[in-house]
């Protein structure tokens, strides 16, 4: 059987998966292909560590622009992550018209125009399916499956380590900053976690998903970003009793020609789809005009998940290689057109709303007549019997408002003497 050599840069956990991965299927992968993809060298600066698999110690390197160079490695997998030297490997193998298959969400959020560019130059093929979901091959149904489509939403709970304290503080009714450390200790957080907590690793995964429902690319200025470091267990269960899971959500919606992309922690009925994903599991929904709904979950993390991604691209790019069919995708549908953001402060949602007021006649008249004001309405306003000093809890769900309107009313409310502490808002999707 013809083969066509691979070359792996960084070999953490990930990068221990693909070669576990190709160990134990790739026979069945070449069997499938017609083509035997097979793992030439590693490069890694660690090549002492013990990784939970065996490698003949030849293939191993510290050297990892001699691998991309290598004539005997025709495709490269990119698994050193980040945005510095990783870029100038993908950038060396794309430039000798070398495939390069990428899990590296941040460095195609914050380059891709540059690497996309590049690739489409030498007319070869960059693969990042494992870029978002892990395991879900979630880019390859929005390039692929769902092309008939306009896209008309997205919305995803993308972060594993998120979903994974959400469904805890919710379950345990604990705080953020305990559940953050019972995650690291299992090992489901960072040591370093704020790129998942802040929303940041949402937010690059929202970029490439949108740049693939829009056609071009999506500066990550242009997402509204705001992460779970600051929600409290109180929302949470209040959330629970108005029938609502808290989960950090991207959401992507496309509406009059602008496109809103925005990651935020948000209310979604605890009996929908969405509200049913729980622990590190990741989930994407998606509604196209022809198809409706369609839902992809799994495990957006972990070495195996993440492996079987990275060599579905692999295999992709290896048939494309034998079969003289370079490119044969493009990375991202080129639209023809720029995609217009829609600015944060023209989104519609509803809204969650929590104040703490003073328990006297008059508040909630004070109150309403400021969301009133700004054109504010609301669905339900529920008083909770737990007062703080002289002070109660009293939660407010909207009807759809434009989120400068709510910004306002907010600052207008704040600056009341009959509230305590600054309001609480969450958005509310679904
Ligand atoms: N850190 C991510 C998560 C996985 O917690 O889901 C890699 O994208």
């Amino acid at each position: 059987m013809k083969e066509i050599g691979l070359g792996l840069l960084g070999f953490g956990m990930v990068g221990a998966g693909v070669v576990r991965g190709l160990q134990a299927n790739g026979e069945l992968i070449g069997s499938r292909l017609g083509v035997r993809p097979v793992l030439r060298r590693i490069a890694d600066l660690d090549i002492e560590s013990d990784r939970g698999v065996t490698v003949d110690p030849a293939i191993l390197t510290t050297d990892a622009n001699a691998l991309i160079d290598d004539p005997a490695v025709e495709v490269v997998i990119e698994l050193v992550g980040g945005t510095g030297i990783a870029k100038a490997f993908v950038l060396r193998a794309l430039a000798q018209g070398k495939p390069v298959v990428t899990a590296n969400k941040a460095l195609l959020a914050d380059h891709g125009a540059e690497i996309f560019a590049l690739a489409r130059e030498k007319q070869t093929d960059i693969y990042f399916g494992a870029s978002v979901g892990g395991g879900i091959p979630i880019i390859r149904a929005l390039r692929e499956g769902l092309l008939a489509n306009r896209i008309q939403s997205i919305r995803g709970i993308l972060n594993g380590t998120c979903n994974y304290i959400l469904t805890e503080m919710e379950r345990a009714g604990v705080p953020f900053n305990t559940c953050l450390a019972d995650a690291q200790a299992l090992g489901f957080a960072e040591a370093e976690p704020s790129l998942d907590i802040d929303g940041f690793d949402t937010a690059h995964k929202a970029v490439l998903l949108a740049s693939l429902a829009y056609g071009g690319t999506v500066a990550m200025e242009s997402v509204y970003v705001e992460g779970i470091r600051n929600l409290s267990s109180l929302d949470i269960g209040y959330a629970r009793d108005l029938g609502y899971k808290v989960k950090l959500l991207a959401v992507i919606r496309s509406d009059d020609g602008a496109v809103e992309i925005r990651v935020h922690p948000s209310l979604v009925p605890a009996k929908s789809m969405l509200g049913s994903v729980h622990g590190v599991f990741n989930a994407v929904l998606v509604n196209g005009d022809l198809t409706g709904d369609t839902l992809y979950y799994g495990r957006g993390a972990g070495a195996d998940p993440t492996a079987s991604t990275v060599l579905g691209d692999v295999a992709d790019v290896v048939r494309n290689l034998a079969s003289a069919a370079a490119h044969r995708i493009p990375a991202i549908p080129d639209s023809g057109d720029v995609i217009r953001i829609r600015p944060m402060q023209d989104v519609t949602t509803r809204y969650y709303l929590r104040l703490s007021l003073k328990d006297e006649p008059g508040v909630l008249g004070a109150i309403t007549a400021i969301l009133g004001k700004h054109r504010i309405s609301l669905s339900s306003a529920l008083q909770k019997d737990e007062p703080e000093n002289s002070y109660v809890p009293v939660v407010f769900v909207t009807h759809e408002a434009r989120e400068a309107e709510v910004d306002a009313a907010l600052q207008e409310i704040a600056a009341l003497d009959c509230v305590a502490c600054a309001p609480v808002r969450l958005r509310i999707e679904g």
